[in-house]
């Protein structure tokens, strides 16, 4: 399976980047399983790499939120027809944000929900509220692009405020895994200052410094303070 979506997927050369990599690709599908998971959801999908492969991996419906599949020349839905899964894609062309509340609405549950959509910190920040609130007890969330600023704050806060939530390790650098393990039983008032905890802060830096031997360039030119 992995050799054909890698045969078939068209991805535009200049734009391979906006795709999850191929080892975190291969990563998700085999966590996923594993776990033999088949209630899905992603925010973000671009050209519909992801989305092929949890769909690769699940056999099951998957359902995908993304306002902009006009911007990637509909390339993420001819890659999923052409890898016959279409009929198992229930695609919302819209925001994360108008589309997450109707589905808390509905009533919809899901065992899995991989994040990678806006990655301002609001976006991410709200994404995450949401697919909480969607997230059965046991259920993983998945963010991408731990690389951000934005993403590693909200990961923080997750640490310091959702102790409802745990951390699974991974050595995929860019990706952060949370399972949703208890009740939120915080106060109506409850706020932990968060900042980057040292165990993140140390797998950040760790990456930096990766990319930045790659681009040959010094990490300090690449760290966000
Ligand atoms: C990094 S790409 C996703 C890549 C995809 N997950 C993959 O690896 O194949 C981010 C996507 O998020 C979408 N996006 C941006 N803001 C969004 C929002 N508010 N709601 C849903 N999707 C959004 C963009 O259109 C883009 O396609």
């Amino acid at each position: 399976m992995i050799s054909k979506i890698e045969k078939m997927v068209i991805i535009p050369a200049k734009r391979r980047c906006v795709s999850i990599t191929r080892d975190e690709a291969i990563f998700i599908y085999n966590f996923l399983r594993e776990r033999k998971i088949t209630e899905t959801l992603e925010i973000g999908f671009a050209y519909g790499y992801s989305a092929i492969y949890i769909m690769s991996a699940t056999g099951a419906p998957h359902i995908v939120i993304d306002p902009y599949q006009g911007e990637f020349d509909n390339l993420g839905i001819s890659n999923v027809k052409k890898l016959h899964l279409y009929k198992r894609l229930i695609f919302y062309p819209d925001y994360s944000q108008i589309i997450l509340p109707k589905l808390v609405l509905s009533g919809k549950k899901f065992a899995f929900v991989f994040i990678d959509g806006g990655h301002r910190f609001d976006d991410i920040f709200i994404d995450f509220y949401y697919s909480d609130l969607l997230l059965r007890m046991g259920g993983f969330i998945i963010f991408h692009d731990l690389v951000f600023k934005s993403t590693q704050l909200v990961a923080a806060w997750i640490k310091y405020n959702r102790h409802d939530y745990k951390f699974i390790h991974t050595s995929r650098g860019n990706l952060i895994i949370v399972q949703k393990c208890s009740v939120d039983n915080r106060a109506g008032n409850h706020f932990a200052d968060f900042c980057l905890s040292p165990d993140l802060k140390n797998k950040f830096h760790n990456l930096v410094s990766k990319i930045g031997a790659l681009l040959k360039i010094s990490p300090k030119s690449i760290f966000l303070s």
